[in-house]
């Protein structure tokens, strides 16, 4: 890949500049933290930010509105090169539109939570996906953090810095359901925990690109660790990286 060669050298002396950008892949279920995780770190290093997990919800959210039958996986192939996906990189205030249209609500609904993994599994979608996620890597300025389930192994797999994740079930599903209560849904945790639970077995035991570790991603369990003490550790990691290369 084009920006391989550069990203190893990330950090080497002082912040990054355009010649060398620092590429952080965060992968994990959800309900790990991932996305406020991702926002911070790239906040807080002037780095760009993209979440892949928004684009396969646009996906799917372009096929349901268009009358696309989510299980048939011919039909959505056929579909995948037509919506335009456009991603904002900024982690203040990342965007997502879909045809020209704001999707950063629409994306978000239970009916595209509960038809993402069956959209995300057509091979088609994968590398039309997956050519937009390359492209802004390799065109951000100053480097990106990008969080999804396959950035290590697939998407990105020169990445100056992997990581992978975790938390129990029971945390995840909390936090889950504390994003569910703020925006004004009525919880039950059992319930939650099942679909989250369901989602990973998909995301997971997909042909192509499933939610796998990176032979060389540092994983790190979030269930009990504060926000913050997340992002420390993951600057914390980029700094090493920055020492030893
Ligand atoms: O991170 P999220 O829950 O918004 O992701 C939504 C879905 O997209 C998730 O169920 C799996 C899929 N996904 C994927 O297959 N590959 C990625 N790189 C990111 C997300």
């Amino acid at each position: 890949m084009a920006f391989a060669s550069s990203t190893r050298s990330a950090y080497k002396e002082g912040p990054p500049t355009v010649s060398n950008p620092v590429i952080v892949a965060i992968d994990g279920p959800s309900g790990t933290g991932k996305s406020s995780t991702s926002k911070a770190v790239a906040a807080r290093l002037g780095l760009s930010y993209l979440d892949t997990g928004a684009q396969y919800r646009a996906m799917t959210w372009w096929m349901l509105s268009n009358g696309v039958d989510v299980d048939d996986s011919a039909a959505v192939a056929t579909a995948a090169e037509k919506p335009v996906i456009i991603s904002g990189t900024d982690p203040s205030g990342p965007s997502i539109t879909v045809d020209g249209v704001d999707a950063s609500g629409p994306i978000r609904t239970q009916e595209v939570t509960g038809a993402v993994s069956s959209v995300s599994a057509v091979p088609e979608v994968r590398t039309r996906l997956v050519e937009l996620q390359r492209s802004a890597a390799s065109g951000a300025p100053a480097g990106i953090v990008v969080e999804g389930r396959d950035i290590g192994t697939t998407v990105l797999p020169d990445a100056t810095l992997k990581i992978f994740l975790t938390a129990s079930p029971e945390a995840r599903a909390a936090r889950r359901g504390g994003e569910l209560t703020a925006a004004g849904n009525t919880v039950d945790l059992a319930a939650t925990q099942a679909a989250l639970v369901r989602r990973d077995a998909a995301d997971s035991g997909r042909k192509t690109s499933p939610l796998t570790k990176a032979e060389d991603a540092v994983e790190v369990d979030t269930s009990d660790l504060t926000l913050d003490q997340v992002i420390d550790r993951i600057v914390a990691l980029i700094g090493e990286k920055r020492d030893a290369s």
